[in-house]
């Protein structure tokens, strides 16, 4: 079989989807509820490629050697560092969990793994990143989460493929010769079992991840469940972390789903069933520090999507990938204080909140907590706002920045629009009476307290 053979039936990414790792069950997680309500964490993608300054997968992209790319290793010494930065800056921007990669796809190690001297130990810094972040997030009141990518591109024994750097090397069939995934795979379990034994309580772990034949852009020589041995891999990490919630990309479900850089367009189901999820998202499109990116979304954009997601019932994990000393860029940092402050007044209609039964009308999101019902207005109508079927519903209605009334009526669905007088809107409709100018928030929120 050539390795450009994307149509094999017994490719491992066919054999990643079979049944036999899909009806095999390790049970789920045992408590979600904390990952429900607290609905925003921050993403830390940092590693080698924060040198290289152009994205994470610059090892692919350039095609690098792993001689090449250890450069990186050899100049890692990131003075800025201070985990306690990290978590204070995720804490006062409303986030509730911080997730760190462990190790992305090069390879690289952020914890003194005694598996591999490619760690960040054996760099000038000689640190153990991984410790020093889980201490100062647990000591913020955060959750801590790992995320620990699937491949590795420095490991000798991970079978090249169409992601790999050397994909394009005309020995790649003499060179995977001698590669052997069992041997891999023993690695990889061997590092996951440091990384939940040694770090006390770790409430999560993001698996990064399954590719194969069966996608859009289809990947010769992709992985899936059975290269990772995921059910012993999901099945070890329960035994370790009994609490811990596992996301879905080991190509077996996982406890949540992981909608990447897309906003879902409803509350996820899988087969036909809710599941719970969770958007990450970046502040530039690039995962690790990105230099000479500067596409940025406005902190008002990403709390649209905070909103936009919880009110389908999802959680938001927004990326920053700290420089090469270990710093938050100025617009992280702008980013995450934009959120902060409107986190600050309005985390009550998005802690604990979810999904509405009510539908709102256009350009406003509702989340909903109990009796209180939130409407997120992403334009800022002029003095009156039309909320169909809520006329019998509500009991209050006040701007949520300040807590100020808001005055409410039903107009008579008979009344012709003249002169002064406004028109009828369909029976049921309650009635806002809002100020002309727009509250100094990015998103103005109204709360209702239902009857
Ligand atoms: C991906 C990418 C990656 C990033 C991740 C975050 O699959 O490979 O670089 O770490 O998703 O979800």
């Amino acid at each position: 079989m050539s390795f450009d053979d994307t149509s094999a039936a017994s490719s491992p990414a066919d054999r990643a989807t079979s049944d036999l790792s899909r009806t095999s069950q390790v049970p789920a997680a045992p408590d979600t509820a904390w990952f429900t309500h607290d609905r925003l964490g921050l993403f830390v993608h940092w590693g080698l490629y924060a040198l290289g300054a152009r994205h994470e997968w610059v090892m692919n992209r350039e095609r690098m050697s792993v001689a090449d790319y250890e450069r990186y290793a050899a100049h890692f010494d990131p003075d800025l560092f201070d985990a306690h930065e990290w978590a204070a800056a995720a804490k006062a921007a409303g986030m509730r969990y911080v997730v760190l990669t462990t190790k992305h796809h090069d390879g690289f190690c952020l914890w003194d793994s005694a598996l591999t001297e490619y760690t960040v130990m054996r760099t000038p810094f000689g640190r153990d990143v991984v410790a020093e972040f889980v201490a100062a997030v647990r000591e913020a009141g955060l959750k801590v989460g790992f995320y620990h990518s699937l491949l590795d591109w420095h490991h000798p024994h991970f079978p090249i493929d169409g992601h790999h750097p050397l994909r394009d090397d005309p020995n790649v069939a003499e060179l995977n010769a001698g590669r052997d995934v069992a041997v891999y795979r023993e690695y990889l379990h061997g590092q996951v079992r440091e990384l939940l034994t040694n770090y006390g309580r770790i409430d999560y772990l993001f698996f990064d991840f399954s590719y194969g034949a069966d996608e859009a852009t289809p990947v010769w020589g992709g992985k899936g469940a059975d290269d990772w041995g995921a059910r012993d891999l999901l099945g070890m990490a329960r035994r370790l972390q009994p609490d811990i919630l596992v996301n879905d990309r080991l190509g077996i479900p996982g406890d949540f789903v992981t909608p990447e850089q897309y906003q879902p367009d409803r509350p996820l189901e899988v087969d036909g069933q809710p599941v719970l999820w969770e958007a990450c998202q970046t502040l530039n499109g690039s995962w690790g520090y990105d230099r000479d990116n500067t596409d940025y979304k406005s902190p008002e954009l990403l709390i649209r999507m905070l909103i936009d997601g919880v009110s389908k019932n999802g959680n938001l994990l927004l990326n920053v990938g700290p420089n090469g000393r270990g710093a938050f860029d100025p617009h992280a940092e702008q980013a995450l204080a934009g959120l902060g402050e409107w986190m600050r007044l309005h985390g009550r209609a998005i802690y604990g909140a979810g999904v509405s039964a009510h539908t709102p009308p256009p350009d406003v999101r509702y989340t909903q907590r109990g009796n209180r019902l939130y409407a997120h207005l992403f334009a800022w109508p002029f003095e009156t706002l039309h909320l169909p079927g809520l006329a019998d519903e509500v009991e209050y209605a006040q701007l949520l920045n300040d807590g100020s009334e808001l005055k409410m009526r039903v107009i008579d669905p008979n009344a012709t629009a003249q002169n002064l007088t406004q028109g009828g809107q369909p029976a049921g409709t309650l009635t806002l009476t809002l100020p002309v100018r727009r509250p100094d928030v990015a998103v103005p929120v109204i709360e209702m307290f239902l009857r």
